[in-house]
């Protein structure tokens, strides 16, 4: 079956990680539709098995399929890692299934000033070495870092930002041997964005923050040209899917977008 312009764009992470790029890809697609899906149900995606994180994203897309959507992007930096080749056979020609890594990668092998790199994430991102040899497999000259930091995106869920407690757990995390000296760090989790100014103030904003947001979103919007796919005009009506409520998904998804949320709860594994 053959995509067209006018089908949403499928958006998913493990809850409000995702809208930091659902966000930016507004700002830059604000012709196309997206249908969000935030798993508040099964989160934090970092701490699980790659097996139930796939068994989870699978299911998603599934939905987001059956949802019509053209593009399916996997908006979680541990799903990209960990179930993105087999989500890629499931999904094979019905969508164009995109990831938040690889669009990251490429940004960094295209700059030649990058040379110590410190990358932060959850468990399933950091133990899966995804960046690290994505990055080492082009480029042998840049030293990454990687440094697993669980705690944030609960505490992100949570609320807990820009507050002392955030700050102790950010000053905690970043003060550690395995980030000295490094030049740049990617924020290798959806959720991270959200802290970035936090994240910068800690390096007294000498050290260069990566954010996927707004390069995913770029990179999105140059896949969906060159495939034809990029709607021009039309009405926008964004729809949001959770598989829990949590009030801060709420509260998070509101303060993005300003338009009236309307907040869907669905069990997909019933
Ligand atoms: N936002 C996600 C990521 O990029 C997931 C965080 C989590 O649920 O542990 O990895």
């Amino acid at each position: 079956m053959r995509l067209k312009r006018e089908q949403p764009i499928g958006i998913f992470d493990s809850g409000v990680g995702g809208l930091t790029v659902a966000h930016a890809i507004k700002q830059l697609l604000p012709n196309d539709t997206f249908i969000y899906f935030g798993d508040t149900a099964h989160l934090p995606y970092g701490d699980k098995s790659a097996e139930s994180i796939l068994h989870y994203s699978k299911k998603i897309a599934e939905f987001l399929l059956e949802k019509n959507c053209k593009v399916i992007l996997v908006a979680c930096n541990s799903a990209s890692a960990v179930a993105f080749s087999s989500l890629n056979d499931y999904v094979g020609e019905k969508a164009v299934l995109m990831n938040v890594i690889d669009p990251v990668v490429e940004h960094i092998l295209q700059n030649k000033t990058y040379k110590k790199i410190g990358v932060i994430g959850t468990k399933a991102t950091i133990n899966s070495g995804a960046y690290e040899k994505k990055i080492k497999e082009k480029r042998q000259d840049i030293e990454v870092k990687s440094l697993a930091t669980p705690l944030l995106a609960p505490m992100i869920e949570e609320g807990f930002v820009y507050d002392d407690i955030s700050n102790a757990i950010i000053r905690a995390y970043l003060s550690k041997k395995e980030l000295k000296n490094i030049q740049s760090l990617i924020l290798g989790c959806t959720h991270y964005p959200i802290i970035k100014n936090q994240i910068s103030k800690f390096y007294n904003f000498d050290v260069e923050v990566i954010d996927s947001a707004r390069i995913v979103a770029n990179d999105l919007k140059r896949t969906l040209i060159s495939k034809d796919l990029l709607r021009s005009e039309g009405k926008t009506t964004n729809q949001f899917f959770i598989s829990d409520y949590t009030p801060y998904f709420e509260k998070i998804s509101k303060m993005f977008f300003e338009e009236a949320i309307h907040l869907t709860k669905i069990d997909l594994w019933r």
